[in-house]
């Protein structure tokens, strides 16, 4: 299991399992996690998954793609360590990973 936190806009936090192999949307809408819309459903057409990833963790979770940063330009807030959610696999080494939602999603 891996353990990921989500920050709110509010500085509360909700800290929720997620397997490797899905994406850190996926295991937001799992948990219910607020803020995390995910309208596309993970096809990278909506950026209502954006998420800020801690400074801490953007070496490890890598960059957007070419086509996720189109799809940013969308997004409400957008900022250095800004990805969508749906784009960001969970691995082993992205135990811990913190990522702060942003106030609104567009
Ligand atoms: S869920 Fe639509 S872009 Fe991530």
């Amino acid at each position: 299991m891996v353990k990921i936190t989500f920050i709110q806009p509010d500085g509360s936090q909700l800290v929720v399992d997620a397997e490797p192999g899905m994406t850190v949307m996926e295991a937001a809408k799992k948990h219910e996690v607020p803020g995390i819309e995910a309208e596309c459903g993970g096809a990278c057409a909506c950026a209502t998954c954006h998420v800020h990833v801690d400074e801490a963790w953007r070496e490890k979770t890598g960059g957007p793609s070419e086509m996720e940063e189109d799809m940013l330009d969308f997004a409400f807030d957008v900022r250095e360590g800004s990805r969508l959610s749906c784009q960001i696999k969970v691995t082993d080494a992205l135990d811990g990973l913190v990522v702060r939602v942003p106030e609104k999603q567009f």
